[in-house]
Protein backbone atom coordinates (compact mmCIF):
# COMPACT_ATOMS: atom_id res chain seq x y z
CA UNK A 1 0.00 0.00 0.00
CA UNK A 2 1.40 3.59 -0.95
CA UNK A 3 2.09 5.06 2.30
CA UNK A 4 1.51 8.65 2.78
CA UNK A 5 1.96 9.13 6.06
CA UNK A 6 5.25 10.48 5.71
CA UNK A 7 4.79 13.31 9.10
CA UNK A 8 4.80 10.64 11.98
CA UNK A 9 5.35 13.29 15.11
CA UNK A 10 4.80 17.36 15.17
CA UNK A 11 4.38 19.34 12.56
CA UNK A 12 5.50 19.55 9.02
CA UNK A 13 6.91 23.19 8.01
CA UNK A 14 5.51 23.71 4.79
CA UNK A 15 7.75 26.72 3.73
CA UNK A 16 6.74 26.83 0.24
CA UNK A 17 5.27 30.03 -1.07
CA UNK A 18 1.98 28.21 -1.77
CA UNK A 19 0.11 26.47 -1.20
CA UNK A 20 0.57 27.91 2.86
CA UNK A 21 -0.60 26.14 5.62
CA UNK A 22 -4.53 26.66 6.18
CA UNK A 23 -5.08 27.64 9.76
CA UNK A 24 -7.07 25.27 12.39
CA UNK A 25 -10.13 28.02 12.35
CA UNK A 26 -10.22 27.63 8.50
CA UNK A 27 -9.82 23.77 8.16
CA UNK A 28 -12.81 23.93 10.81
CA UNK A 29 -15.02 25.88 9.35
CA UNK A 30 -14.67 24.13 6.08
CA UNK A 31 -15.96 20.76 7.67
CA UNK A 32 -19.59 22.17 8.24
CA UNK A 33 -21.83 20.29 6.29
CA UNK A 34 -22.20 20.65 2.25
CA UNK A 35 -25.77 22.57 1.62
CA UNK A 36 -28.07 22.79 -1.11
CA UNK A 37 -26.38 25.29 -3.49
CA UNK A 38 -29.65 26.40 -4.79
CA UNK A 39 -31.36 26.94 -1.10
CA UNK A 40 -31.85 30.26 0.90
CA UNK A 41 -28.90 29.34 3.06
CA UNK A 42 -26.52 28.90 -0.04
CA UNK A 43 -27.54 32.67 -0.85
CA UNK A 44 -26.72 34.00 2.16
CA UNK A 45 -23.67 32.48 2.20
CA UNK A 46 -22.90 33.68 -1.56
CA UNK A 47 -23.54 37.03 -0.91
CA UNK A 48 -21.45 37.57 2.14
CA UNK A 49 -18.46 35.66 0.70
CA UNK A 50 -18.74 38.26 -2.45
CA UNK A 51 -19.18 41.67 -0.70
CA UNK A 52 -16.23 40.46 1.53
CA UNK A 53 -13.72 39.07 -1.34
CA UNK A 54 -14.39 42.57 -3.15
CA UNK A 55 -12.42 44.32 0.17
CA UNK A 56 -9.84 42.22 0.06
CA UNK A 57 -9.26 43.32 -3.99
CA UNK A 58 -10.19 46.67 -2.66
CA UNK A 59 -12.49 46.94 -5.42
CA UNK A 60 -16.43 47.55 -5.58
CA UNK A 61 -16.39 46.07 -8.69
CA UNK A 62 -17.50 42.41 -9.18
CA UNK A 63 -14.91 39.37 -8.36
CA UNK A 64 -15.87 35.90 -10.20
CA UNK A 65 -14.79 33.08 -8.01
CA UNK A 66 -13.90 29.80 -10.16
CA UNK A 67 -14.01 26.28 -9.11
CA UNK A 68 -10.38 25.81 -10.44
CA UNK A 69 -6.80 26.69 -9.55
CA UNK A 70 -4.97 29.94 -10.29
CA UNK A 71 -4.27 28.15 -14.42
CA UNK A 72 -8.08 28.64 -14.58
CA UNK A 73 -8.74 32.22 -13.47
CA UNK A 74 -5.01 33.02 -15.73
CA UNK A 75 -7.44 31.29 -19.01
CA UNK A 76 -10.79 32.99 -18.19
CA UNK A 77 -8.96 36.65 -17.36
CA UNK A 78 -7.56 35.79 -21.49
CA UNK A 79 -10.74 34.54 -22.50
CA UNK A 80 -13.43 36.63 -21.52
CA UNK A 81 -11.68 40.11 -22.94
CA UNK A 82 -9.80 38.43 -26.26
CA UNK A 83 -10.87 37.45 -29.62
CA UNK A 84 -9.17 34.66 -31.65
CA UNK A 85 -5.45 36.77 -32.84
CA UNK A 86 -5.52 39.42 -30.42
CA UNK A 87 -2.30 40.80 -29.60
CA UNK A 88 -1.13 40.97 -26.15
CA UNK A 89 1.91 42.37 -24.66
CA UNK A 90 3.54 39.71 -21.65
CA UNK A 91 6.09 41.17 -19.37
CA UNK A 92 8.41 38.03 -18.21
CA UNK A 93 9.58 38.85 -14.79
CA UNK A 94 9.72 35.26 -14.52
CA UNK A 95 8.50 31.02 -14.32
CA UNK A 96 4.10 31.76 -13.83
CA UNK A 97 4.70 35.00 -16.41
CA UNK A 98 6.79 32.45 -19.10
CA UNK A 99 3.98 29.86 -18.09
CA UNK A 100 0.83 32.57 -18.52
CA UNK A 101 2.70 33.49 -21.87
CA UNK A 102 2.59 29.71 -22.96
CA UNK A 103 -1.18 29.90 -21.82
CA UNK A 104 -2.22 32.94 -24.29
CA UNK A 105 -0.66 31.13 -26.74
CA UNK A 106 -2.30 27.96 -26.92
CA UNK A 107 -5.40 30.22 -26.82
CA UNK A 108 -3.45 31.32 -30.26
CA UNK A 109 -3.63 34.94 -29.36
CA UNK A 110 -0.48 36.58 -30.59
CA UNK A 111 1.05 37.34 -27.13
CA UNK A 112 3.90 39.33 -27.38
CA UNK A 113 6.49 38.55 -25.11
CA UNK A 114 9.04 42.10 -23.48
CA UNK A 115 11.87 41.34 -21.02
CA UNK A 116 14.77 42.93 -19.89
CA UNK A 117 17.86 41.53 -22.01
CA UNK A 118 20.93 39.71 -20.86
CA UNK A 119 22.15 37.70 -17.51
CA UNK A 120 23.32 39.17 -14.51
CA UNK A 121 26.76 39.09 -14.22
CA UNK A 122 27.15 37.24 -10.52
CA UNK A 123 24.62 34.90 -10.72
CA UNK A 124 24.93 34.20 -14.33
CA UNK A 125 20.36 34.26 -14.14
CA UNK A 126 18.24 36.07 -16.44
CA UNK A 127 18.31 39.86 -15.67
CA UNK A 128 14.35 40.29 -16.33
CA UNK A 129 14.14 37.39 -13.28
CA UNK A 130 16.08 39.47 -11.27
CA UNK A 131 14.04 42.68 -11.43
CA UNK A 132 10.18 43.78 -11.25
CA UNK A 133 8.60 44.77 -14.69
CA UNK A 134 9.89 47.72 -16.12
CA UNK A 135 7.10 49.98 -16.47
CA UNK A 136 9.34 52.45 -18.97
CA UNK A 137 9.72 49.54 -21.73
CA UNK A 138 6.06 48.76 -21.49
CA UNK A 139 5.50 52.01 -22.04
CA UNK A 140 8.23 52.74 -25.35
CA UNK A 141 6.31 49.49 -26.75
CA UNK A 142 2.75 51.22 -26.55
CA UNK A 143 3.86 54.17 -27.88
CA UNK A 144 5.77 52.53 -30.50
CA UNK A 145 2.04 50.74 -31.04
CA UNK A 146 0.12 53.80 -32.81
CA UNK A 147 -2.77 51.57 -34.55
CA UNK A 148 -3.68 50.38 -31.29
CA UNK A 149 -3.27 46.50 -31.78
CA UNK A 150 -2.10 45.27 -28.54
CA UNK A 151 -5.44 44.65 -26.72
CA UNK A 152 -4.28 43.82 -23.06
CA UNK A 153 -1.10 44.43 -20.74
CA UNK A 154 -0.28 41.23 -18.74
CA UNK A 155 2.19 41.55 -15.86
CA UNK A 156 2.70 39.44 -12.58
CA UNK A 157 2.19 41.44 -9.51
CA UNK A 158 4.13 38.97 -6.78
CA UNK A 159 6.58 36.93 -9.25
CA UNK A 160 6.74 33.43 -6.68
CA UNK A 161 8.97 31.53 -8.78
CA UNK A 162 11.55 34.75 -8.21
CA UNK A 163 10.61 36.85 -4.87
CA UNK A 164 10.11 39.77 -6.35
CA UNK A 165 7.03 42.24 -6.41
CA UNK A 166 6.63 44.73 -9.02
CA UNK A 167 5.06 48.18 -9.02
CA UNK A 168 1.44 47.86 -10.78
CA UNK A 169 0.57 51.27 -10.43
CA UNK A 170 3.88 52.30 -12.47
CA UNK A 171 2.51 49.52 -15.41
CA UNK A 172 -0.92 51.79 -14.93
CA UNK A 173 0.93 55.24 -14.84
CA UNK A 174 2.78 53.58 -18.39
CA UNK A 175 -0.18 52.75 -19.92
CA UNK A 176 -1.71 56.24 -19.49
CA UNK A 177 1.53 57.77 -20.23
CA UNK A 178 1.24 56.12 -23.79
CA UNK A 179 -2.17 57.53 -24.53
CA UNK A 180 -2.93 53.46 -24.93
CA UNK A 181 -6.70 51.66 -24.84
CA UNK A 182 -5.21 48.31 -23.40
CA UNK A 183 -6.83 46.51 -21.01
CA UNK A 184 -4.26 45.94 -17.54
CA UNK A 185 -4.54 42.41 -16.70
CA UNK A 186 -2.41 41.60 -13.43
CA UNK A 187 -1.85 37.95 -11.79
CA UNK A 188 -1.38 38.35 -7.92
CA UNK A 189 -2.35 34.58 -7.29
CA UNK A 190 0.87 34.79 -4.52
CA UNK A 191 0.50 38.37 -3.49
CA UNK A 192 -3.26 38.86 -2.86
CA UNK A 193 -3.87 39.30 1.15
CA UNK A 194 -0.21 39.01 1.63
CA UNK A 195 1.23 41.96 -0.13
CA UNK A 196 -0.60 45.20 -0.80
CA UNK A 197 -3.01 45.46 -3.60
CA UNK A 198 -5.45 47.61 -4.80
CA UNK A 199 -7.54 46.69 -7.43
CA UNK A 200 -9.14 49.92 -8.16
CA UNK A 201 -6.84 52.82 -6.86
CA UNK A 202 -4.50 51.28 -8.55
CA UNK A 203 -6.76 51.30 -12.59
CA UNK A 204 -6.49 46.82 -12.78
CA UNK A 205 -8.48 46.27 -15.56
CA UNK A 206 -8.74 42.04 -14.87
CA UNK A 207 -6.67 40.81 -11.67
CA UNK A 208 -6.01 37.39 -11.62
CA UNK A 209 -5.57 35.48 -7.73
CA UNK A 210 -6.10 31.74 -6.55
CA UNK A 211 -7.27 30.84 -2.73
CA UNK A 212 -3.85 28.77 -1.07
CA UNK A 213 -1.54 31.67 -1.05
CA UNK A 214 -2.25 34.39 1.67
CA UNK A 215 -5.61 33.27 1.95
CA UNK A 216 -4.92 30.75 3.60
CA UNK A 217 -7.11 28.57 1.99
CA UNK A 218 -6.51 24.79 0.29
CA UNK A 219 -5.64 24.79 -3.16
CA UNK A 220 -9.30 24.72 -5.47
CA UNK A 221 -10.64 28.24 -5.74
CA UNK A 222 -9.39 31.41 -8.09
CA UNK A 223 -10.86 34.34 -8.64
CA UNK A 224 -11.10 37.61 -11.33
CA UNK A 225 -11.80 40.75 -9.90
CA UNK A 226 -13.40 42.72 -13.32
CA UNK A 227 -13.24 46.62 -13.92
CA UNK A 228 -16.35 48.19 -15.84
CA UNK A 229 -14.31 48.64 -18.89
CA UNK A 230 -13.37 44.56 -19.07
CA UNK A 231 -17.06 43.77 -18.32
CA UNK A 232 -17.73 45.80 -21.29
CA UNK A 233 -15.06 44.55 -23.35
CA UNK A 234 -16.17 40.86 -22.69
CA UNK A 235 -19.22 41.79 -24.46
CA UNK A 236 -17.98 41.94 -27.55
CA UNK A 237 -14.87 39.37 -27.53
CA UNK A 238 -15.03 36.41 -29.24
CA UNK A 239 -12.51 33.39 -27.72
CA UNK A 240 -14.88 30.59 -26.97
CA UNK A 241 -15.75 30.35 -23.43
CA UNK A 242 -18.55 28.89 -21.61
CA UNK A 243 -17.52 27.31 -17.48
CA UNK A 244 -15.80 30.82 -17.82
CA UNK A 245 -17.72 33.47 -19.26
CA UNK A 246 -18.48 36.10 -17.02
CA UNK A 247 -22.01 37.09 -18.06
CA UNK A 248 -23.77 34.29 -16.09
CA UNK A 249 -21.56 34.20 -13.47
CA UNK A 250 -21.80 37.97 -12.74
CA UNK A 251 -25.61 37.88 -13.03
CA UNK A 252 -26.32 34.65 -11.27
CA UNK A 253 -24.11 36.15 -8.01
CA UNK A 254 -26.57 39.17 -7.95
CA UNK A 255 -28.47 36.97 -5.53
CA UNK A 256 -25.46 34.95 -3.75
CA UNK A 257 -25.49 32.26 -6.16
CA UNK A 258 -23.68 30.24 -9.45
CA UNK A 259 -24.88 29.05 -12.80
CA UNK A 260 -23.03 25.65 -11.49
CA UNK A 261 -22.07 23.69 -8.42
CA UNK A 262 -19.88 26.16 -6.62
CA UNK A 263 -17.19 24.70 -4.23
CA UNK A 264 -19.48 25.17 -1.34
CA UNK A 265 -16.83 24.09 1.39
CA UNK A 266 -14.15 26.28 -0.26
CA UNK A 267 -16.57 29.24 0.14
CA UNK A 268 -17.10 28.64 4.29
CA UNK A 269 -13.41 28.40 4.69
CA UNK A 270 -12.88 31.90 2.39
CA UNK A 271 -15.63 33.36 4.27
CA UNK A 272 -13.53 32.29 7.73
CA UNK A 273 -10.64 33.73 6.12
CA UNK A 274 -11.88 37.13 4.60
CA UNK A 275 -13.19 37.54 8.53
CA UNK A 276 -9.07 36.52 9.81
CA UNK A 277 -8.10 39.34 7.55
CA UNK A 278 -9.93 42.08 7.46
CA UNK A 279 -11.41 41.84 11.63
CA UNK A 280 -10.25 45.60 12.63
CA UNK A 281 -9.28 44.66 16.05
CA UNK A 282 -6.38 42.74 14.32
CA UNK A 283 -5.76 45.76 12.39
CA UNK A 284 -7.51 44.63 9.51
CA UNK A 285 -5.45 44.65 5.73
CA UNK A 286 -2.85 46.93 6.80
CA UNK A 287 -1.50 44.73 9.45
CA UNK A 288 -1.46 41.99 7.52
CA UNK A 289 0.47 43.62 5.17
CA UNK A 290 2.89 44.94 7.54
CA UNK A 291 3.64 41.77 8.68
CA UNK A 292 4.53 40.05 5.94
CA UNK A 293 7.16 43.16 4.97
CA UNK A 294 8.50 42.08 8.79
CA UNK A 295 8.77 38.58 7.76
CA UNK A 296 10.07 39.26 4.91
CA UNK A 297 12.95 41.33 6.30
CA UNK A 298 13.43 39.02 8.68
CA UNK A 299 14.57 36.19 6.32
CA UNK A 300 16.54 38.33 4.07
CA UNK A 301 18.62 39.33 7.51
CA UNK A 302 19.23 35.20 7.25
CA UNK A 303 20.28 35.30 3.58
CA UNK A 304 22.41 37.97 4.15
CA UNK A 305 24.29 36.25 7.18
CA UNK A 306 24.61 33.30 5.22
CA UNK A 307 26.60 35.08 2.75
CA UNK A 308 24.18 34.17 0.11
CA UNK A 309 22.39 36.26 -3.05
CA UNK A 310 18.83 36.96 -2.60
CA UNK A 311 17.35 36.20 -6.34
CA UNK A 312 15.70 39.36 -5.96
CA UNK A 313 18.35 42.34 -7.19
CA UNK A 314 16.45 45.32 -6.66
CA UNK A 315 15.85 45.97 -2.99
CA UNK A 316 12.91 48.58 -4.08
CA UNK A 317 10.75 45.21 -5.01
CA UNK A 318 11.83 42.68 -2.31
CA UNK A 319 8.68 40.26 -1.60
CA UNK A 320 6.76 40.26 1.61
CA UNK A 321 5.64 36.56 0.32
CA UNK A 322 8.48 34.81 -0.28
CA UNK A 323 12.78 34.97 -0.63
CA UNK A 324 14.76 33.29 -3.17
CA UNK A 325 18.11 31.85 -2.12
CA UNK A 326 20.79 31.72 -4.75
CA UNK A 327 23.10 28.86 -4.13
CA UNK A 328 26.37 28.78 -5.37
CA UNK A 329 27.93 27.68 -8.44
CA UNK A 330 28.24 24.48 -8.40
CA UNK A 331 25.90 23.27 -5.77
CA UNK A 332 22.22 21.76 -6.54
CA UNK A 333 19.46 23.67 -4.96
CA UNK A 334 17.45 20.98 -5.45
CA UNK A 335 19.60 18.86 -3.30
CA UNK A 336 19.95 20.88 -0.62
CA UNK A 337 15.97 21.22 -0.37
CA UNK A 338 16.17 17.45 -0.83
CA UNK A 339 18.31 16.70 2.59
CA UNK A 340 16.44 19.39 4.11
CA UNK A 341 13.21 17.94 3.65
CA UNK A 342 14.36 14.60 4.34
CA UNK A 343 16.21 15.45 7.17
CA UNK A 344 14.20 18.22 9.33
CA UNK A 345 10.75 17.70 7.69
CA UNK A 346 10.50 20.67 5.98
CA UNK A 347 9.60 21.85 2.50
CA UNK A 348 10.38 24.71 0.22
CA UNK A 349 9.88 25.92 -3.18
CA UNK A 350 12.35 24.43 -5.99
CA UNK A 351 13.61 27.21 -8.46
CA UNK A 352 11.35 26.57 -11.16
CA UNK A 353 12.18 26.83 -15.24
CA UNK A 354 15.39 28.72 -16.28
CA UNK A 355 16.76 29.20 -12.91
CA UNK A 356 16.00 25.39 -11.60
CA UNK A 357 18.62 23.80 -9.31
CA UNK A 358 20.16 27.07 -9.14
CA UNK A 359 17.87 28.75 -6.21
CA UNK A 360 15.37 27.67 -3.20
CA UNK A 361 12.78 29.69 -1.96
CA UNK A 362 11.20 30.31 1.41
CA UNK A 363 7.59 30.76 2.07
CA UNK A 364 7.36 33.52 4.54
CA UNK A 365 3.38 34.25 3.85
CA UNK A 366 0.23 33.34 5.97
CA UNK A 367 -0.37 31.04 8.52
CA UNK A 368 3.30 32.29 9.65
CA UNK A 369 4.93 33.62 13.16
CA UNK A 370 8.06 34.59 13.72
CA UNK A 371 9.11 31.00 15.41
CA UNK A 372 8.12 29.23 12.09
CA UNK A 373 10.62 31.15 10.56
CA UNK A 374 13.50 30.87 13.10
CA UNK A 375 12.50 26.93 12.40
CA UNK A 376 12.99 26.54 8.66
CA UNK A 377 15.66 28.54 8.37
CA UNK A 378 17.24 26.53 10.93
CA UNK A 379 16.34 23.80 8.88
CA UNK A 380 18.12 25.25 5.97
CA UNK A 381 21.33 26.29 7.79
CA UNK A 382 21.67 22.91 9.03
CA UNK A 383 21.14 21.61 5.46
CA UNK A 384 23.07 23.73 3.63
CA UNK A 385 25.82 22.77 6.38
CA UNK A 386 24.81 19.29 5.21
CA UNK A 387 25.11 19.72 2.24
CA UNK A 388 28.91 21.41 2.23
CA UNK A 389 27.82 24.79 1.54
CA UNK A 390 30.60 27.63 3.28
CA UNK A 391 28.02 29.83 5.45
CA UNK A 392 29.76 33.35 6.19
CA UNK A 393 27.82 33.33 9.45
CA UNK A 394 24.29 32.03 11.21
CA UNK A 395 21.41 33.19 9.45
CA UNK A 396 19.29 31.89 12.49
CA UNK A 397 21.16 34.29 14.45
CA UNK A 398 20.79 36.94 12.25
CA UNK A 399 17.11 36.82 11.83
CA UNK A 400 16.32 36.15 15.98
CA UNK A 401 17.99 39.62 16.51
CA UNK A 402 16.05 40.62 13.44
CA UNK A 403 12.43 39.49 15.19
CA UNK A 404 13.74 40.68 18.79
CA UNK A 405 14.49 43.45 17.60
CA UNK A 406 11.67 44.74 15.76
CA UNK A 407 8.73 44.82 17.17
CA UNK A 408 5.76 42.63 15.78
CA UNK A 409 2.97 45.16 14.39
CA UNK A 410 1.04 43.99 16.58
CA UNK A 411 2.99 44.39 19.92
CA UNK A 412 2.86 48.39 18.45
CA UNK A 413 -0.48 48.68 17.57
CA UNK A 414 -1.42 47.71 21.24
CA UNK A 415 1.46 49.97 22.48
CA UNK A 416 -0.12 52.75 20.58
C1 LIG B 1 2.08 33.91 -9.67
C2 LIG B 1 1.39 32.63 -10.02
N1 LIG B 1 0.64 32.59 -11.13
C3 LIG B 1 -0.01 31.47 -11.49
C4 LIG B 1 0.06 30.32 -10.75
C5 LIG B 1 -0.66 29.09 -11.20
O1 LIG B 1 -1.66 28.79 -10.29
P1 LIG B 1 -2.18 27.30 -10.04
O2 LIG B 1 -0.96 26.45 -9.81
O3 LIG B 1 -3.07 27.44 -8.85
O4 LIG B 1 -2.93 26.88 -11.25
C6 LIG B 1 0.84 30.31 -9.59
C7 LIG B 1 0.96 29.08 -8.77
O5 LIG B 1 1.77 28.99 -7.88
C8 LIG B 1 1.51 31.49 -9.21
O6 LIG B 1 2.26 31.54 -8.10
Amino acid sequence: MLNLDFHPTGRHFLQIPGPSPVPDRILRAMSYPTIDHRGPEFGALGLQVLAKIQQIFQTKHPVVIYPASGTGAWEAALSNICSPGDHVLMYESGHFAWLWQKLATRLQLNAEVIALPGTDASSGLPNSWRKGVQADMIEARLKADTAHTIKAVCVVHNETSTGVTSNIAAVRKAIDAAGHPALLVVDTISGLASAEYKHDTWGVDVTVSGSQKGLMLPPGISFNAISPKALEISKTAKLPKSFWAWDEIVEMNKTGYWPYTPNTNLLYGLNEACDMLLNPQHGGLSMVFARHQRWGEGVRAAVKAWGLEIQCADASVYSPVLTGVITPQGVDADAVRKTIYERFDCSLGTGLGKIKGRMFRIGHLGDCNDLTLIAALGGCEMGMKLSGIKLAGSGVQAAMDYFAGHAAPKELAKAA
